[in-house]
């Protein structure tokens, strides 16, 4: 074998290792050389009706529930996190939600939430997306995801029992007046545009939003979305976030009852 053979087969062999720790590291929802910023922790130390016996999961985490099956649906929770966000849902009386895409975890949240409550939900309608604001170091693929889910017209919830429980608001939400809103929400879960400038815009009003002691959830904090991963990175030095082991979800107590007034 000549010098030349061995020295493309090292770096052929360099590549795939390099490429195999990449996708390891992926996997373990952490960076090559060091873990993400944000505090992983198991979902029974978000909210105890997770603590599993020794049978797994017990009926303090029983909801009503829609599977994924085996269609992927862009943009959609997978099963593990559609079923924390249900479980959340069993004592919320006011959820807000930004961005309804399907109207999946809408409908979740519907109908496990107690008599009386409601669901509140954003989204951009089809003949709203020239009202997108992008601004310059928005990630493109982000924006193209944001247009293509905002041609849903149909939710899961429609024609429902529990349809007259949800209220589909339709706006960009960056001219969101989210004023009416404040203190009041259990649960707010920030999965409108991964762009950027719209997760740190949708995330102050969240912030804003919950009731002291209530949550704020953000989906899709992973390298695959540079936009949310960077936001709540840059988030987490001022705010104790912590993530779920196993889910691209990422929660925020407001233990603090001066945050809400404060943001
Ligand atoms: C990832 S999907 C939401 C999935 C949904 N939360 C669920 O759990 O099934 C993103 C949603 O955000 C909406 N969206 C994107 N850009 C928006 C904007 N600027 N203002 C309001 N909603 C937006 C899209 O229309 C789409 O419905």
């Amino acid at each position: 074998m000549t010098w030349l053979a061995i020295l493309i087969l090292a770096v052929l062999l360099a590549i795939a290792t390099r490429e195999w720790l990449v996708l390891r590291a992926r996997q373990r929802q952490r960076g090559l050389l060091r873990r993400w910023p944000i505090r992983k922790i198991p979902v029974e130390e978000l909210d105890p009706r997770f603590h599993p016996d020794e049978l797994g999961a017990t009926r303090a985490a029983e909801v009503t529930y829609v599977g994924r099956g085996t269609i992927r649906v862009p943009g959609g929770t997978s099963d593990t996190e559609a079923w924390i966000l249900a479980v959340l849902a069993k004592d919320a009386r006011r959820l807000f939600e930004f961005g309804t895409c399907t109207g999946k975890t809408a409908y979740l949240w519907a109908r496990n939430q107690p008599a009386g409550g409601t669901v509140i939900t954003l989204t951009l309608a089809p003949h709203q997306l020239d009202t997108y604001q992008s601004v310059s170091g928005d990630d493109r693929t982000a924006e193209a995801y944001a247009r293509q889910e905002s041609q849903v017209t149909r939710f899961l919830y429609t024609g429902t029992e529990v349809e007259d429980r949800v209220v589909q608001l339709y706006g960009d939400s960056k001219r969101f007046d989210e004023t009416p809103y404040v203190g009041s929400c259990d649960v707010v879960f920030v999965d409108g545009s991964h762009a950027y400038s719209y997760v740190v815009s949708d995330t102050e009003k969240a912030l804003r939003m919950v009731r002291p002691g209530g949550l704020v959830l953000w989906h899709d904090y992973s390298t695959d979305c540079p936009g949310v991963f960077r936001a709540l990175n840059r988030l987490t030095r001022r705010l104790p976030l912590v993530h779920i082991r196993g889910t691209t979800l990422v929660a925020y107590r407001n233990n603090n009852a001066a945050t809400a007034r404060n943001q």
